[in-house]
């Protein structure tokens, strides 16, 4: 069991700075108080008449100024949509129909070039017009059944007839190959359940979501009930993983919990919940002295396992499955609200960071070093995924759940809705998306697969914008003439704009529409593949971009579909009926008849 955190300190926070450095900046500071004294006084004195003059003129011309600073005071609220927004950013929550339409003619150009180039194939090469299978035993129906839902979604009658009939007459599960628990049960599984709610409880998804769940139960015979990270479907056996077999990662087995409790409420087969519950239950029994999870745990101890801690990959969705697991069992299952509470305030205390310059806020990782002696020390990284943009939402939407004592909060929330825990997630969660959206400043418009940030000990500060503000994130190892690093590349990630649905889904604020609209833009100019189809690109920051034959399915079950919600009316999935699995699979909230066997 790793010890506890920061016990060597970086000074990648500014408070961790070196006393020296802090003597510095409160010496640069006492000295400008001396020359403002002085000399602004004497200026002022001069001056105030002609300021005086021109701020009149200024408000003559642009009445809405006093408005707005009048509105910014006596709106002690104000605070809570966006830092610096008036109320004139709320417009309510019905659709912009022409936005929304504009998604739906995206997702068209998606699915269908699929159809006609590989329709049942697992993926999609758009470039090529060519489809593959993630094994050679033949496809698992991994793009029809992620995309399936999105056409329920945007009322797609002709092609959701079409992927239907695939489905009645094609899919099967009975492949002989290794295929990844998690992936399979978020895509696959999720597609199968939300397809079963939303085309009104066809038979047909539950049918096969059943005997896809009961492939994948083997998986959990290990001694910790962890799940092991791959199913061979056909042979019905848990895989361990090749490289290192006693590992998991702790997203994905702690991403499984939504899916198989859903199916276990429609079927009233208890051995579905149980399996998933036990997972939460080891992973509570092993709880890190901090409240982190690292994203790593052992399969037969269930012990986490000295790694990386971070709210990217491997770690993200441990993190809101906590937040949805309470969502989606109607708020009555508290252990998960406490697992839940527990673990946004160690973020809040130990990876919420902000860079030096700008002041934007992100999430650090921490990465644990073994020293000579034995001992475990924890190293503060800048460093954050594109996968951790979901977090600003996420946040924002725990904060109307659990960090309220209200059954229900105004739309846009005021303050005094909150509790204090409440206020400090909404005020993350807002800054967060405002880093995320920041990190979309490239030449594409698009946002980099990993960004990092400067810190204090980065030494001189060279990098300026045009505009000539210092920029305090960067892509490692990008430079002019060098081949573009991974980090570099947009793969059709959704995680920007699913915060941005749930944003403007809470505050109604317009600007969180126009943010998807930009991106949403971006996307047709830079990943649209003429002959049909999106593509990734290999370098957000270079024009015209270079695409890479590749269509995840997640474009079309996920981002499409986010930026479809955001453009459409509330009234369609609304929040407080439906929670979305982690692949953007609506399912809906429900009371449990089977209560946890945990607390
Ligand atoms: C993928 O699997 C499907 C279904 O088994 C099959 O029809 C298709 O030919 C396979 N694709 C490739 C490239 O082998
Ligand atoms: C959730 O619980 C409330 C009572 O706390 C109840 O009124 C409501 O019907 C429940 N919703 C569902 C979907 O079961």
């Amino acid at each position: 069991m790793p010890e506890g955190l920061r016990k060597r300190k970086t000074d990648s926070k500014p408070e961790d700075n070196t006393d020296t450095t802090a003597q510095t900046v409160t010496e640069n500071e006492a000295e400008l108080d001396d020359i403002d004294s002085a000399a602004l006084l004497q200026y002022l004195k001069v001056l105030w008449i002609p300021l005086v003059l021109c701020f009149a003129i200024f408000v003559y011309f642009n009445p809405s100024t006093l408005s707005d600073i009048a509105s910014f005071w006596i709106e002690s609220d104000d605070w809570q949509t966006s830092p610096g927004s008036s109320t004139k950013s709320f417009v309510g929550l019905s659709a912009d129909i022409e936005k929304r339409d504009a998604v739906v003619e995206a997702f068209k150009h998606a699915w269908r070039a699929y159809e006609r180039d590989a329709m049942g194939n697992d993926e999609y090469h758009p470039i090529s017009h060519k489809g593959t299978n993630l094994t050679k035993a033949g496809g698992i129906g991994y793009t029809v059944i992620d995309s399936i839902d999105t056409m329920l979604i945007m009322g797609l009658e002709d092609d959701y007839a079409r992927a239907r009939k695939w489905v009645e007459n094609s899919l099967s599960f009975d492949r002989d190959g290794a295929f990844n628990t998690f992936e399979t049960t978020i895509r696959v599984l999720g597609g199968l359940l939300s397809a079963y709610e939303l085309s009104g409880h066809d038979k047909l998804y539950l049918n096969h979501a059943i005997e896809l769940a009961n492939r994948i139960l083997p998986v959990f015979d290990t001694p910790s009930g962890l799940p092991l990270p791959n199913v061979n479907l056909g042979k019905r056996e848990g895989i361990p993983a090749d490289d290192l077999p006693f590992l998991v990662s702790t997203a994905e087995v702690s991403t499984l919990q939504l899916e198989f409790r859903y199916l276990s409420y429609l079927t009233d087969e208890e051995v579905y919940w149980e399996k998933v519950e036990s997972v939460m239950k080891t992973i509570k029994d092993h709880r890190m002295p901090h409240g982190l999870a690292s994203i790593y745990m052992h399969v037969d101890t269930g012990e986490f396992v000295p790694s990386a801690i971070r709210l990217g990959s491997r770690g993200d969705s441990y993190y809101e499955y906590l937040l949805k697991q309470y969502i989606q069992t109607n708020q009555t299952e508290s252990v998960y609200r406490e697992m839940y509470d527990d673990a946004m305030t160690a973020v809040h205390d130990h990876l919420i960071t902000k860079s030096p310059y700008t002041r934007m806020t992100y999430t650090s990782e921490l990465i644990p070093e073994r020293h000579p002696g034995g001992q475990l020390s924890w190293r503060l990284t800048p460093k954050q995924d594109h996968l951790v943009c979901f977090f600003g939402g996420s946040l924002m939407l725990g904060a109307t759940i659990t960090g309220t004592t209200q059954t229900s909060v105004s739309l846009p929330p005021r303050q005094s809705e909150f509790t204090e825990n409440g206020k400090r997630d909404w005020k993350n969660g807002v800054e967060l998306i405002q880093t995320c959206v920041d990190t979309h400043d490239t030449l594409t418009g698009l946002s980099p697969e990993i960004v990092h940030f400067r810190i204090p000990s980065d030494g001189t500060f060279d990098a300026l914008s045009k505009s000539g503000v210092p920029v305090d994130w960067y892509i490692k190892g990008a430079s002019p003439g060098v081949e573009a690093p991974y980090d570099a590349r947009y793969i059709l990630r959704p995680e920007t704009v699913e915060s941005l649905f749930l944003a403007f889904r809470l505050t109604g604020d317009i600007r969180y529409r126009d943010w998807g609209w930009n991106i949403f833009q971006s996307i047709e100019k830079h990943c649209k593949v003429d002959t049909g189809g999106y593509a990734s690109i290999i370098n957000v920051d270079e024009v015209p971009s270079r695409k890479e034959d590749k269509m995840e399915t997640f474009l079309m079950s996920e981002t499409l579909k986010y930026l479809y919600l955001l453009f459409e009316d509330a009234t369609v999935l609304p929040l407080d009926k439906y929670v979305f699995n982690t692949e953007a699979h609506p399912l809906p909230i429900f009371t449990p008849h089977i209560r946890t066997g945990f607390s």
